[in-house]
């Protein structure tokens, strides 16, 4: 059973039927799916959730689609860690991890997203599944094609790491590299998705596909007894997940899943060398100007993000705020999480432990109230941003006696000197 009502623009609010647009033919502002929320209100409760498989759609009456999902199903229900070693660390009484970067089948936060697009691009009828990608959405595009037999084309900047390259192209897409940014990268995908008909999950399926990281929020309140974080850090490149996470939040209290008193307040993560986002933030103002990325995050490496200013609205309205971080603080938040929690993460999760960090010691975040760090990506793809952080192996014959000699120096040396290759 669907609760979904159709299309409604976010800014004049003309309505539009469950079809694949994206823009409002008035106003050009963003489409978005409207549910029948008093439908779901009678239908859902925390029990009947708690029956049902753990993946994404257990949450399906507040997702868009109509038939039985078609992709997905392991999906979504990633840990939520009690981070004791990373809150001692950072100071703090209550700190957890959302770990996206354990997602099937992909390791981002994109898996969920794109489990709902193309189950929708299915229900449309679609042959065709496509992407404009810093890395993750192509991996994650990919596999769900390959998985549903569906062709794909997935779209990225020249430059990505290997592991965001070979991440994609082992699921035999046609992968497409662009001469130049993420920018020119979507610019030109606006313009073969109106030319040919495919479904490009983040542009002509983008309300629905957008709607599938809610389910990151859901979660996140599941796994803490229905209850909400005080404070939750994401990363923001296009601007998906943050207003998602907003929304997501909003619509458990008006289905009555969590208390509509408990607040909740989002922080923005990016990096120094993109964050149009933050600029926009501190100055004051709700216009987001573009900029030229220059990082090591590459996947959140987007100069002008469609919904930056819908970042704006939902950091101001929840009492939220947003940071940058250098490259070499992204790198330290890495180390720092691998280092305290075992996790491995890419360079979004970096930025998002060191903003985190930031935030804390500024006195953004309060030490003594809850606080979730959705950690979105895995560091395994980006092996070669770190490796020259990292010790090399110690190299040795083998000989016990060789050993000794090199266990001997380690023990009485208080550094390790040896950095044999
Ligand atoms: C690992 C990771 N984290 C966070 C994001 C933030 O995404 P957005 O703001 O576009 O939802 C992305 C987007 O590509 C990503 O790949
Ligand atoms: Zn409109």
């Amino acid at each position: 059973m669907s609760f979904v009502q159709g299309l409604q623009c976010r800014e004049c609010g003309r309505k539009y039927p469950t079809a694949p647009l994206h823009v409002c033919e008035d106003c050009f502002g963003p489409l978005e799916v409207m549910y029948d929320y008093d439908g779901i209100r009678r239908n859902v409760s925390r029990e009947k959730i708690a029956e049902r498989p753990r993946n994404l759609w257990r949450y399906r009456e507040l997702l868009p689609i109509e038939d039985e999902p078609r992709v997905g199903l392991y999906s979504g229900f990633t840990p939520l860690i009690r981070a004791r070693r990373l809150g001692e660390a950072l100071g703090v009484d209550e700190l957890y991890l959302k770990d996206d970067s354990v997602n099937h089948p992909t390791f981002s936060y994109k898996d969920r997203v794109v489990s709902v697009a193309i189950s929708k691009a299915i229900e449309f009828g679609y042959e065709t599944v496509s992407c404009a990608s810093t890395g993750n959405l192509a991996n994650s595009v990919s596999a769900h094609a390959a998985s549903a037999g569906l062709n794909c084309y997935v779209f990225i900047p020249e430059g990505l790491e290997e592991g965001k390259i070979v991440g994609s192209a082992i699921y035999g897409p046609r992968t497409v590299a662009i001469k130049g940014t993420y920018d020119d990268v979507n610019r030109l995908c606006s313009e073969i998705g109106d030319k040919y008909q495919w479904a490009f999950v983040n542009v002509n399926l983008r309300p629905y596909y957008s709607e599938g990281a809610k389910t990151h929020a859901f979660e996140v309140a599941e796994q803490l007894g229905w209850k909400l974080p005080r404070h939750i850090v994401v990363g923001s490149a296009g601007g998906t997940i943050l207003p998602k996470l907003g929304k997501g939040f909003k619509e458990l209290r008006k289905v009555g899943l969590v208390d509509p008193d408990e607040p909740c307040s989002i922080y923005s993560a990016q990096a120094a060398g993109c964050s149009p986002i933050i600029n926009a933030l501190k100055r004051g103002t709700d216009v987001v100007d573009p900029v030229k990325p220059d990082t090591i995050a590459t996947s959140i490496a987007i100069g002008n993000p469609a919904d930056g200013y819908y970042v704006i609205q939902t950091l101001k309205e929840t009492g939220g705020w947003g940071e940058n971080v250098t490259d070499e603080e992204i790198l330290d938040g890495i180390r720092l999480l691998a280092s305290t929690e075992g996790i491995f993460t890419e360079p979004a999760g970096g930025t998002e432990v060191a903003v985190t960090k930031k935030l804390i010691e500024q006195g953004r975040i309060p030490r003594d109230e809850s606080i979730v760090i959705s950690i979105t990506g895995n560091g395994y793809k980006t092996i070669e941003t770190v490796a020259h952080i990292v010790d090399r192996p110690y190299s040795i014959d083998a000989d016990l006696g060789n050993f000794d000699e090199l266990y001997d120096g380690l023990t009485r040396a208080t550094r390790p000197d040896a950095k044999a290759g």
